[in-house]
């Protein structure tokens, strides 16, 4: 495995392979299992993959954990290397971002509900690294988890209306064995809050068994999830909500593929975890 560390020099190393089919997973690292799992599909269906781990500044609000995001450069090296991946690029930020912007990328949809609605700003940033990414990787696949689903139908979004030549993956989401969603923000709960939090998939579920057992009021559903998730947890809860997926537009009567999605603040950590299904 070959680390890179600016955009030219592996813009360099690839292009001796521009004939193969190339994956790519882009991360902000402090790998877990969700981050391996989408390497592992990467690297099975691909002749070469790429991994980015770049702490994007331009996705994080100015009250937000950019500066407490956690880092193991060392850690996750070893890990790629585990994983059999051919590049990992980890950029430098002055290789990314040399001087501010010319170019303003802005979502127009998919962005005024969940996260996009508590983190305003958040997708402009993550299209924009995103798009530097995609051209200076230009892959063939790109690995996506399913845990940020908001995410997952914002950059689909944008790949679409930038004709961007790639295939999205989406990853299902990996949990621990209480269900909890693996992120690199849990090693942020304190030990009781760690106990609480999987209540939040299961309220997610009781949400998901409602809808499918006939309830077709959102409002029913996503009061019911709240109560849990209020009982169970200490957390503040920054939103319980059901759209239709992947527009993220509102359904008031559930029908056809929609996600039930939450954010819940605890001291230190603020957790996401959604469900997507059929009704
Ligand atoms: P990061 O939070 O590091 O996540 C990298 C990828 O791992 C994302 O596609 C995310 O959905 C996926 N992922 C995280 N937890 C997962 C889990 N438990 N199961 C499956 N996949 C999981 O998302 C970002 O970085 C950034 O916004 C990025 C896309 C890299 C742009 O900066």
């Amino acid at each position: 495995m070959k680390i890179l560390r600016t955009p030219g020099s592996l813009r360099a190393v690839l292009k001796e392979h521009r004939h193969k089919q190339i994956g790519f997973v882009p991360t902000m690292g402090y790998f877990h299992d969700g981050h391996l799992s989408l390497m592992k599909r990467a690297v099975q269906d691909n002749d070469i993959t790429v991994v980015s781990i770049f702490v994007n500044p331009l996705q994080f609000g100015p009250n937000e954990d950019l500066d407490k995001y956690p880092r193991d450069e060392d850690r996750d090296t070893e890990l790629a290397e585990n994983q059999d991946i051919d590049y990992l690029f980890i950029p430098t930020v002055e290789s990314m971002y040399p001087h501010d912007m010319h170019v303003r990328l802005m979502m127009n949809n998919r962005t005024d509900v969940l996260c996009g609605a508590s983190r305003p700003g958040h997708f402009d940033g993550v299209i924009t690294v995103l798009a530097k990414l995609f051209h200076i990787v230009q892959p063939d696949k790109v690995y996506m988890g399913m845990k940020d689903a908001q995410q997952f139908a914002v950059v689909d979004a944008f790949c679409q209306d930038l004709n961007f030549p790639l295939e999205l993956v989406g990853v299902p989401t990996v949990r621990e064995e209480d269900g909890l969603a693996k992120s690199s923000r849990n090693v942020f709960l304190s030990e009781a809050e760690r106990n609480e939090a999987p209540a939040i998939n299961n309220s997610l579920k009781l949400g998901q068994t409602l809808a499918k057992s006939g309830e077709k009021d959102t409002s029913v559903i996503t009061a019911c999830v709240k109560e849990a998730i209020e009982k169970e947890t200490s957390g503040t809860i920054d939103y319980v909500e059901l759209y239709r997926y992947p527009e993220l537009t509102v359904t008031k009567d559930i029908c056809g593929t929609v996600i039930l999605a939450v954010a819940v603040r605890f001291s230190n950590a603020r957790l996401i975890d959604n469900v997507i299904f059929e009704v």
